[in-house]
């Protein structure tokens, strides 16, 4: 379980699906591309591959880029991981102006960055384990400390009965997991995956997957761009970025997200706010499922999360006493140190039901953001205390 899972929750044991664990808040950037354009080859011969591209990625978002062969996915990553000169436009990454660095700095920067690239350049004479372990080299701890780590991430891949072998003796598949362990064995800022599973079964794919999730969703909150044609993958992602002929031609949320962003439409409190506020919200809620009979609020209780039907029928009461049906679209909870009020309602799960549940933090990281949605909050707090 990640750290996101962690249970604020009255009552039994939640499942938390992290589906839509997304926080691309615009403050909290890792990747701006602006215009960013490029070039193969010289003279006549010279053919442009990318065509004014802009991207934005917030920090711990897992997006996934598509496209067809051919269509310049390959070449931007590389731009973004500072591995080409770029060439026009600029690129942020974690930043740092990618175009401005010295030699130095572009270093240290790839430092920070996991690559998983298509080949994977393990050293032919270094077994797996020593293979993963040279990534560490510059990073401070015990000998000891860093072995465990390695041998750790190994056996998370399947690896531990692998460990002294050589690349030669392995099959694609596990020396490309022996380059998924290099890459994150130092926790990075920035994941940039070229296909990662490509090589992978579905049991090995799931595990590559829920790691890269694991690591946006920690402490770390590494950022993860993902190039592929895995359809298993979209539904780790937060949003998918679709790439034809040089050109980003869609940049859109997962299903889940979307499926958010329809109920949170339905919301008394938020209709008709603007899709973009809808859709900023929507990528930084979180799904929960809840079983028939359990609470999900508890009145006179203080709570830092406020809840949005998915689905399912939940009932509200007061003093013991049955109030009302709440159905799809309704919320209910509250953010009780930002209303100064405390949760006004018991509120339980009457069928098994999904949730959309936005946390105190997310909240006001949301209203820093967006004014359109601060104004509304504050018009809110008006109609609740009229005396303020
Ligand atoms: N070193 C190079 N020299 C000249 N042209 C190149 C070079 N590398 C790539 N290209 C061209 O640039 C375009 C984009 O290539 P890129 O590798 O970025 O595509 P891609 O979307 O990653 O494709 P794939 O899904 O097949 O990996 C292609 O038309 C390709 O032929
Ligand atoms: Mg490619």
């Amino acid at each position: 379980m990640s750290d996101a899972a962690e249970s604020h929750d009255q009552g039994p044991e939640p499942t938390q699906t992290n589906l839509a664990v997304a926080r691309p808040i615009v403050k909290d950037l890792a990747i701006a591309a602006e215009e960013v354009s490029y070039w193969f080859g010289e003279g006549d011969a010279r053919t442009q591959v990318l065509f004014d591209n802009s991207l934005q990625i917030g920090r711990g978002e897992v997006v996934i880029m598509t496209g067809p062969s051919g269509s310049g996915k390959t070449t931007l990553l590389t731009l973004i991981g500072a591995l080409r000169r770029i060439q026009h436009g600029r690129i942020s990454v974690m930043g740092r102006d990618v175009g401005a660095l010295g030699e130095a700095d572009a270093v240290a920067l790839r430092t920070n960055i996991g690559f998983i690239f298509q080949s994977h350049n393990l050293f032919t004479s270094l077994t797996a384990m020593e293979n993963v372990r040279m990534a560490t080299a510059l990073k401070r701890g015990s000998i000891r400390e860093m072995n465990d780590r390695c041998a750790g991430l190994l056996g998370r891949l399947g690896l531990s009965e692998r460990l002294d072998h050589l690349p030669a003796q392995l099959s694609g598949g596990q020396r490309q997991r022996v380059a998924i362990a290099r890459a994150l064995v130092n926790s990075p800022g920035l994941v940039l995956a070229d296909e990662p599973t490509a090589a992978l079964d579905a049991e090995s794919g799931r595990v590559v997957l829920e790691l890269l999730r694991q690591l946006a969703d920690g402490p770390a909150r590494t950022t993860v761009l993902i190039v592929t044609h895995d359809q298993r993958v979209i539904d780790h992602a937060d949003r998918v970025v679709n790439m034809i002929g040089g050109r980003i031609v869609a940049n859109t949320m997962t299903r889940t997200a979307v499926r958010i962003a329809r109920a949170l439409a339905q919301s008394e409190i938020l209709k008709g706010l603007s899709e973009a506020t809808l859709t900023r919200i929507a990528n930084v809620m979180t799904v929960e499922t809840r079983e028939a009979g359990q609470t999900i609020v508890r009145e006179g209780e203080p709570g830092d999360r406020y809840y949005l039907i998915g689905s399912g029928v939940a009932v509200a009461s007061r003093e013991g006493h049955y109030q009302d049906e709440l159905y799809y679209g309704e919320g209910f909870g509250r953010i009780t140190s930002f209303f100064g009020r405390l949760v006004e309602q018991t509120v339980s799960a009457k069928t098994e039901m999904e949730l959309y549940v936005l946390s105190e933090p997310d909240f006001r990281r949301v209203l820093e953001a967006d004014k359109s949605f601060e104004s509304r909050v504050r018009s809110l707090l008006m109609a609740m205390n009229p005396a303020q």
